[in-house]
């Protein structure tokens, strides 16, 4: 029987937010694996027993990045990790985004704007709307968009992401999202599996530290062969993409209708089963390939 570890954070008191891993831990075992669902912080789970432990909702790793992708690493060497530990480290900074850029691959144009840059308050645009946001997050966390007129509220912003030593990434703020969302393809042992739409997060005025609606409107799409050949184009580029078990490419168009990359998540994409009940059966027969090849 395989051993499958199926790797989430600790919700504790609250119930987990991960609608996917009931049925997929049952989907598994009804295959025949032995299938655990396991904290990445657990400091008693016995990785080395497993055949393949794969990431799926270790929602509270950004808070705690570094340790993170220590565990990663550690937890890599004891059993075959999905994604694998290099990509893990290369996903968590959303620097990517400019090495897929000088790949060639379209990307939301994005400038990068470190802590210990006094001139960095220049950087933020004056002549269009866009949006300051950390290279480490989610759930929208302490992202914002301003007008040019709101310069003195973003500067804040900054100047509050810098003294937390977080890089801050400015791009223009993508008006298709109000009228076409943002699109996610998921793919799952090298091919797609399904994509939703989410309507647009960050409303006109909303402070940087307020909370967010991660994914209003969410629902199945079909994507466009633009959209699919962009996500190709991206997963390409990424370092290592052999090892890729999962990926969720996140795509808005720009002015000129083209997609463009917005986000690829690597570490811990949520699948949204349940808006894909059919994706089930895939997503497992990819699980016991991986660890069959162990
Ligand atoms: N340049 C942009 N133009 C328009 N909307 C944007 C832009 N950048 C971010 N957003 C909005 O903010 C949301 C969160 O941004 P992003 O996906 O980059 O960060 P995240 O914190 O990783 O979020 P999540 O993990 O929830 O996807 C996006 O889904 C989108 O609605
Ligand atoms: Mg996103």
């Amino acid at each position: 029987m395989p051993r499958v570890a199926l790797v989430t954070y600790d919700p504790r008191p609250e119930p987990s937010k991960d609608s996917d891993l009931p049925g997929l831990r049952a989907a598994l075992a009804a295959a025949g694996a032995e299938a655990d669902v396991v904290c990445w912080d657990d400091a008693d789970a016995d990785w080395a027993s497993y055949d393949l432990a794969v990431i799926r909702s270790t929602w509270d790793y950004s808070w705690r990045a570094a340790e993170f992708t220590a565990w990663a690493e550690r937890c890599g060497k004891l059993t075959r990790l999905a994604n694998p530990a290099s990509v893990v480290r290369w996903n968590t900074d959303k620097r990517y985004i400019g090495e897929l850029a000088a790949a060639g691959v379209p990307t939301v144009p994005t400038r990068y704007l470190a802590p210990g840059d006094a001139d960095a308050p220049a950087g933020l645009p004056g002549d269009h709307e866009y949006v300051v946001k950390p290279t480490s997050g989610a759930g929208a966390r302490y992202a914002a968009r301003y007008t040019p007129d709101q310069h003195e509220a973003a500067v804040r912003h900054l100047a509050r992401m810098h003294a937390e030593g977080l890089t801050a990434m400015v791009q223009p703020y993508m008006r298709s999202i109000d009228t076409g969302g943002e699109r996610a393809l998921q793919f799952f042992g090298g091919r797609l599996l399904h994509a939703s739409r989410k309507r647009a997060v960050l409303a006109p005025g909303t402070a940087f530290d307020a909370d967010k609606v991660a994914h209003p409107g969410l629902e199945p799409w079909t994507p466009t062969p633009a959209e699919l050949a962009v996500a190709e184009r991206a997963l390409a580029a990424v370092p290592d993409a052999p090892e890729l078990l999962y990926a969720r490419v996140d795509v808005v168009d720009g002015d000129d209708g083209e997609p463009r990359v917005m986000e690829l998540e690597l570490v811990e994409p949520n699948l949204f089963l349940f808006l894909h009940p059919e994706s089930v059966s895939a997503v497992v027969a990819a699980i016991l390939a991986a660890a069959a090849t162990a």
